[in-house]
């Protein structure tokens, strides 16, 4: 049906229709007033300004928050049904305006909305089914905004910590990144991709491809990507997200090989459309139409560059502000002959089909009334899980965790008494910084562990602090000496350390060494004697090896969100067993950003028993690592066969007993390594699967893994997917066992 009633409403359009179909502005160019851009009180729409936009030129798509903060859900529904309203006053065929936002942890920007811990922070918790539930807390609290659309989720790998928006992706690993990736998609249009649902949301799988691959680590700079790596690690999450069903894509700002990606018919159209079979929309990402002509000088002017973008693929440009001169270029290309009216028309289709999916043609705005759970305790306790099953306990010398409920202890450092620090970027602004009063509500880390044992047994002092307002997000300022007296007095020190937050370009980082202030702190500390407890609040990992060894606990915490203090407190005093695991190597050395994903040359010096071991694949801790306050046994792996045919599969058993005294959550994960691989050299191993289990003390369950020949092919260095006979090795935990794949 929505294809018949697409093609109906096309063929009634006229080119300039269409082409304003294309077109998505940012909400503050049909603000009100002078200052619309920067002022935070209060946003109105312009109204001539939104008949312009609409009656004019045909806008069909609105993206952001007004001022950059996040607004009421009545605010919002007010602004998006106005907009509606005049949409379908001014325009002959009344098509909906599809309203898009950066819902990525949680409905950000909405006030009172359920904010969950950030991607990186979800990819820690290996737990697909939390991942979904929280996507579909997401979807209605964007509904309950009466928003349709969100950016969200990210695919890109998170490989590279020097890179600023690392933590928006669910880790390093395809595997994982497309599992977890899927499960969120699943949570935001629902497992059928009904998005007509009035609870759920259009997805977008950002950012097609391989935008965190960077080579000098920094946001929007070349990459440069061999057809094999493309295939093998950046692409399997897309696959996996395309085949779920879902409805959006947006392209990656970067440069791959020298192309822009924005100007690239090979992986807009005959990779992404044509191989992968995609039918949904495709937007640019912010001005990225411009940037071919302003910033990748592959287009002489604006109008060449969207003759470019729109040629490649690109079906909806992210214009933000100069939109009239995309429409009249645009417009200009196509009476020209420059663009066919059949990729105008491709482009309009894919569109039109989404706002129809969206049920936006019935009804264009969804209303809060409609959401009674909107911000509700169960909402809450969604995210308050995810963080208790996210954060990580990388070390636990002489279990000293957890801490007893009458110790008294310092907290100290520049996260311990901050929600903007908890939260990351993309919470109720850009940056994360314009924290609303009502945030406060939320418990910091300090807060949390106030309740947690009563105030009497805490001291508080900040020891450094991040300097508000400054240009450099990781300003700060240091007061070393009263921490220093403070931690004397003390049982133990929470150190909460880490970062400010950031996002995009801001946030990229020149020394990936935790700031020398922070460092400072910990040694000081730590020379008092007194047990310093690390807790790391970051979006990637800050290299800590200056002190490592001087403190006898680390827990790494990530972006946890609003309940991410209490859940922390939790951890620390025992009442949550920790359950979480790292999803990216923690680099040791600021030269040795070597993913867990490597070949065996990463690990010669070690293996050959010669020199430099410093040198050598060390990382500080790896992918998969994180205690629990019990233990786990594995043993009895067995494999159903010694052989296996190119179309059979192969079946792991293990079984896994909790050893130890009290329940806890193990994520077990099945690796496998290719031992020979003829015509490239394979990785040293691969995540293949994984199932996060429940188990109370002296509890054993026999878990089952089904591999299939689908998990043992590489791609050659042409980008050609092979299929190889040989010998494979699985590996669970510290078992292994060799297999063999036959010849056909
Ligand atoms: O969705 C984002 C993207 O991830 C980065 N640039 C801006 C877009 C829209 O806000």
């Amino acid at each position: 049906e929505i294809s018949s009633r697409t093609e109906e409403i096309l063929s009634k359009m006229t080119l300039e229709e269409k082409v304003g179909q294309m077109t998505q502005v940012t909400l503050d160019v049909i603000g009100e007033g002078e200052d619309r851009y920067s002022s935070y009180e209060p946003f109105n729409l312009d109204e001539a300004l939104v008949k312009k936009a609409v009656g004019k030129y045909k806008v069909g798509s609105f993206l952001n928050t007004a001022n950059n903060r996040a607004l009421p859900r009545e605010k919002w529904y007010s602004i998006i049904s106005k907009i509606q309203e005049i949409n379908s006053e001014e325009t002959r065929l009344d098509i909906p305006i599809i309203y898009g936002v950066d819902e990525i942890h949680g409905a950000t920007y909405t006030a009172g909305a359920t904010m969950f811990p950030q991607q990186i922070a979800q990819g820690a918790s290996r737990n697909p089914q939390l991942v979904q539930r929280g996507a579909e807390i997401t979807a209605y609290e964007t509904r309950a905004s009466g928003i349709p659309w969100n950016f969200s989720p990210v695919l890109d790998l998170g490989l590279d910590p020097r890179f600023s928006r690392m933590w928006e992706s669910f880790g390093e690993d395809p595997y994982l990144v497309s599992t977890l990736g899927v499960a969120m998609i699943d949570g935001y249009e629902g497992v059928d991709n009904n998005i007509g649902n009035p609870e759920h949301i259009a997805s977008t799988m950002k950012h097609f491809l391989g935008y965190h691959a960077v080579t000098s680590g920094k946001d929007r700079t070349p990459s440069y990507i061999p057809e094999s790596a493309l295939r093998e690690y950046h692409l399997p999450s897309f696959k996996a997200a395309v085949e779920a069903g879902a409805h959006t894509i947006m392209v990656n700002s970067g440069i791959i090989n020298g192309v822009p990606v924005h100007a690239n018919y090979d992986l807009l159209t005959k990779l992404l459309k044509e191989e992968l079979g995609f039918e949904g929309l495709v937007v640019t990402d912010w001005a990225d139409i411009e940037n071919l002509h302003r910033r990748d000088r592959i287009a002489k002017n604006d109008k060449e560059a969207i003759k470019m973008a729109i040629n490649a693929g690109v079906d909806m440009s992210m214009v933000p502000y100069q939109y009239e001169r995309f429409v009249d270029n645009l417009l200009e290309l196509v009476k020209e002959g420059e663009v066919e009216t059949s990729r105008i028309d491709d482009a309009v289709r894919r569109i039109i089909k989404v706002k129809l999916a969206l049920n936006l043609f019935e009804t264009p705005v969804t209303n809060p009334d409609d959401y009674p759970k909107f911000g509700s305790k169960e909402f809450e306790q969604a995210s308050y899980n995810m963080a208790a099953e996210a954060i990580t306990l990388l070390k636990n010398e002489g279990n000293i965790l957890p801490l007893k409920k009458n110790a008294k202890v310092l907290v100290t450092g520049p996260n311990a008494n901050s929600m903007r620090t908890l939260n990351g970027a993309w919470t109720y602004s850009w940056q994360g910084e314009k924290v609303p009063e009502f945030a406060q509500s939320y418990n910091t880390v300090l807060e949390a562990v106030q309740n947690e044992i009563g105030k009497k047994n805490v001291t508080y002092v900040p020891g450094v602090q991040y300097v508000e307002g400054g240009n450099y997000y990781e300003d700060e300022k240091a007061d070393f000496d009263k921490a220093v007296s403070a931690a004397k007095k003390a049982d133990y020190i929470l150190l909460v350390v880490g970062e400010n937050t950031y996002t995009e370009k801001p946030g990229d980082l020149n020394d990936l060494y935790l700031s020398d202030n922070q460092t400072e702190l910990a040694q000081k500390l730590a020379a008092t004697g007194k047990p310093v407890i690390l807790i790391l609040n970051e979006g990637r990992p800050r290299i800590i090896s200056k002190f490592e060894k001087q403190v006898p606990a680390i827990i790494q915490a990530y972006l946890p969100g609003n309940y991410g203090g209490d859940a922390l407190a939790d951890i620390i005093f025992g009442d949550v067993n920790p359950s979480g695991k790292i999803p990216y190597n923690y680099p040791r050395y600021p030269n040795a950003l070597i993913p867990y994903i490597h070949k065996p040359s990463e690990e010669q010096t070690k293996a050959e028993g010669v020199y430099n071991y410093e040198a050598d694949y060390n990382p500080q801790f790896s992918f998969g690592d994180g205690l629990s306050y019990t233990t786990f046994k594995y043993e009895n792996m067995e494999l159903d066969k010694s052989s296996i045919m190119p179309n059979q599969s192969l079946k792991v058993k293990v079984k896994v007993t909790n050893t130890g005294d009290r329940a806890g959550k193990e994520v077990v994960e099945l690796y496998t390594s290719d031992q020979y691989a003829t015509q490239i050299t394979p990785d040293v191993k691969r995540l293949r699967r994984f199932e996060k289990i429940n188990l109370e003390p002296g509890e054993s369950r026999i878990l089952e893994f089904s591999l299939n020949p689908e998990d043992l092919f590489y791609y050659n260095a042409k980008g050609e997917k092979v299929l190889e006979a040989g010998e494979f090795e699985v590996q669970i935990k510290d078992l292994k066992q060799k297999f063999e794949l036959k010849e056909k």
